[in-house]
């Protein structure tokens, strides 16, 4: 297994640009299953993830061809609606087939997702729904089999949910009649999949309290191009990388709109933030400030960007507080950060980070996508040598991590194992 090997301390300069959104391209991938065609995407970050989602499309019967940051896909040959427990179990993304399935096929047998690092991803919400929509549910041998002509009805999740929002709307553009969704996610990658969706002809729409409304038997096409939007999570790792090693970076193609709580902690905390319309320079030079975060649904404080804001607050001028309301066990990088000396404590969801003046590289684990980036800031602030292993958890949701810090000036290195 490949190891990062890093040696500190350092500081960041230069510009980057930062690729497409992977929590956008994947539902943006099963919702070509939906209507048997031929679809573009573009800006396709090249990633674990990405890549298992191709696999799990042709297991389908489509065709994924790959040209640079562009996939075209083919879907007219899928016949297949099943996504096995070894493809699942390693992406919970995959569970977005659940909806295009019950779209075009009116069946589908797809793996429950089953846990992750830090604990259990139950999908209810996405089960509770199609039921709702008329599907008959059968959960046997850790698959869910569902069948059915889907209607439209009236959606509330009991909380808001990115993936069972996402998997009702691709549920609903086929269904008898319309569907509504109350308490629906407003993640900017929803909205890129509902853009989706409408190219393809769907039709839906938010109405003036945010609720999502999808009419069915929608009459779609293919043959078409579509741009994913930039990763905000990728975009607000770099942000918060600079801010801890201090310097001065600009990143281009980003939407500074969908970051604009991380800019606002990042200003609270010192750094100066000029914002143009698709890019940002971010530059600082003192220790930074404490400041606490709540994590929250969007636009409130993301907690893919939780970890990430732990490595800088470890190092602050003082005390400060995270709490994570959305996965209240989100902590495996605690245990990891204090290795290379960071102070922090845990009560529940709450972890308190007492600020120290420095961090000494060590050996580090990672344990999942954003708890590895958050090793990866840490370890080029540190001084000395930092070795982070198990580094396929990075490659799943950042394409060339360490080429993009390399050419903003650090010493970080892949070891191949
Ligand atoms: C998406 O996961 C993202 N993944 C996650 O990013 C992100 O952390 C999460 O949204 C929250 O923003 C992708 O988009 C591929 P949820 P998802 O359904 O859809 C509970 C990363 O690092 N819930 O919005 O699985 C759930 O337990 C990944 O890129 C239920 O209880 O998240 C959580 O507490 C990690 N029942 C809350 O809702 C359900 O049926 C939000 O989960 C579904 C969710």
């Amino acid at each position: 297994m490949d190891k990062f090997l890093i040696k500190g301390p350092n500081r960041l300069n230069g510009s980057i640009s930062i690729g497409g959104a992977k929590n956008a391209v994947l539902p943006l991938m099963t919702a070509c299953i939906i209507h048997p065609g031929k679809y573009i995407l573009n800006n396709v970050p090249i990633l674990r993830d990405t890549i298992t989602m191709a696999k799990l499309l042709e297991m389908v019967g489509a065709q994924v061809e790959i040209y640079k940051n562009s996939f075209l896909i083919n879907t007219k040959n899928c016949n297949k609606p099943y996504a096995p427990y070894d493809l699942v179990s390693t992406m919970r993304a995959s569970f977005y087939v659940l909806g295009p399935f019950m779209s075009r096929f009116k069946e589908a047998q797809v793996s429950l997702p089953g846990g992750c690092a830090w604990g259990p991803r139950p999908v209810d919400f996405h089960i509770k729904a199609l039921e709702k929509m008329g599907a008959q549910i059968n959960l046997t041998d850790g698959y869910i089999k569902a069948s059915g002509r889907l209607k439209g009805t009236n959606i509330i999740f009991d909380k808001s949910s990115v993936g069972a929002t996402g998997n009702i709307m691709m549920a609903a553009v086929n269904a008898k009649g319309t569907t509504k969704i109350e308490n629906s996610a407003l993640e900017p990658e929803i909205d890129c999949l509902m853009n989706f969706l409408n190219t393809m002809g769907a039709n839906i729409n938010r109405d003036s309290n945010n609720n999502i409304i999808i009419k069915g038997e929608s009459k779609f096409r293919d043959n078409f191009e579509f741009d994913v939007i930039p990763d905000r999570i990728e975009a607000g790792t770099f942000m918060i990388a600079t801010a801890m090693c201090k310097g001065k970076v600009k990143l281009n193609n980003v939407n500074p709109n969908h970051l604009s709580i991380v800019i606002d902690k990042l200003i609270q905390s010192g750094s100066n933030i000029v914002i143009n319309n698709n890019s940002l320079t971010i530059e600082s030079k003192n220790r930074p400030k404490p400041v606490d975060i709540d994590t929250l649904i969007y636009p409130g404080y993301p907690t893919d960007l939780q970890a990430q804001w732990m490595a800088l607050m470890s190092i602050a001028n003082g005390s400060s507080k995270i709490i994570d309301n959305i996965y209240t066990d989100r902590f495996t990088h605690i245990a990891e950060l204090e290795r290379l000396g960071a102070n922090i404590s845990l009560n529940s969801n709450i972890a308190t980070i007492n600020g120290v003046k420095s961090l000494k590289g060590a050996q580090v684990m990672s344990t999942d996508i954003r708890a590895s980036a958050s090793l990866v800031i840490a370890g080029l602030f540190a001084d000395k040598d930092t070795e982070i292993s198990r580094i396929y958890h990075i490659d799943r949701g950042y394409e060339n991590i360490e080429n993009k810090f390399s050419k903003l000036g650090a010493k970080i290195t892949r070891i191949k194992k």
